[in-house]
């Protein structure tokens, strides 16, 4: 099987790569040997490879920035997941693409079914749906994964920022009101190989069979002050702390270019009947998570 992996430097990416590699035969790339803002540079790549899977990894992640770049960041989120998509139809490959819990507006106060209405608050939001749109209107055989709050220990994250913080900062203060579901990057990625895997001989079929937009996340979920509390608890150097105390904040106390949903917990039962597996406790992946660092 060859494997085509797009973004093997971001925070997925990387672990996909570690996770993809014993799978089959991994071609592994990101920015600039492949640019997303390129379609036809795109299309041309897709075509000399002749992958079996596609899997893109790769988006404009900064929510802020998006604000002031939204040509860059429809191009990249946008209209590339169309092409890859587009693509990989015209070759027969499978293809896994990944979105946001940010195509929500955080009104739910439960957690975010597949088809509860997306109306994103933000550019990253608004162009990461409509690339969505582009796959499912593109005919290949695609699995879209929803996924929210992803971190990983060795690119920047909100776990290295609070870590960070907690080794300058005597006090803490951070937002209570912002609800989700942790997911490490590891955990995402094992679970997308386990997906190819599940696959067996019949990648193609396998995928027609299971095709669609699936929640999945760390299960449960919390606010972002809970989530810094159980990071300190948990961190592996807690001598070189000096924060003293941590404090509840609200998201209006620390305005931001971008807006951000209040809530936006993913319900991952649709995955978890169709696949029969899901995400572990966010707590428990973080705890394994910071046992890895
Ligand atoms: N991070 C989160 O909290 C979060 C939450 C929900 C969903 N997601 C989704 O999960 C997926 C993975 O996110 P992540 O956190 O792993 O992202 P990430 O760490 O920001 O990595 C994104 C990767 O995309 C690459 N990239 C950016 N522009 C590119 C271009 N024009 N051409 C090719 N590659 C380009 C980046 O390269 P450079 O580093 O060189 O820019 C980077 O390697 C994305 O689809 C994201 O939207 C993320």
């Amino acid at each position: 099987m060859r494997i085509l992996l797009i973004g093997n430097t971001g925070q997925l990416g990387w672990e996909l790569e570690r996770t993809l590699a014993s799978l089959g035969e991994l071609n592994a790339c990101d920015f600039p040997q492949i640019d997303l803002a390129d379609s036809s540079g795109l299309r041309q790549f897709i075509r000399q490879c002749q992958p079996d899977v596609v899997i893109n990894a790769a988006a404009y992640t900064a929510v802020d920035k998006a604000e002031i770049e939204p040509d860059a960041a429809q191009a990249i989120n946008a209209a590339a997941p169309g092409v890859l998509a587009e693509e990989a139809r015209q070759i027969k490959a499978a293809f896994i693409h990944f979105s946001t819990d940010y195509v929500f507006d955080g009104q739910k106060s439960s957690p975010y079914l597949e088809d509860d209405p997306p109306n994103p608050l933000n550019v990253y939001g608004r162009t990461k749906l409509a690339g969505e749109q582009a796959v499912q209107r593109a005919g290949a055989a695609y699995l879209i994964l929803r996924t929210s709050w992803v971190y990983s220990l060795r690119r920047q994250s909100f776990v290295t920022k609070v870590l960070d913080w907690a080794r300058k900062q005597s006090s803490l203060k951070l937002v209570s009101d912002q609800v989700s579901s942790p997911t490490w990057s590891r955990m995402l990625a094992e679970a997308t190989s386990q997906l190819i895997s599940s696959a067996k001989s019949d990648l193609y079929g396998w995928f027609i069979e299971h095709q669609g937009l699936y929640h999945l996340a760390g299960s449960g979920y919390c606010s972002r002050y809970e989530w810094g509390q159980e990071i300190l608890k948990l961190d592996p150097q807690p001598g070189e702390q000096v924060t003293q105390s941590i404090l509840p904040a609200l998201t209006a106390e620390f305005p931001t270019p971008a807006r951000r949903p209040l809530f936006s917990a993913l319900n991952c039962d649709h995955f978890y009947e169709e696949f029969s597996f899901k995400l572990p406790d966010w707590r428990l992946a973080l705890k394994l998570a910071m046992e890895s660092a």
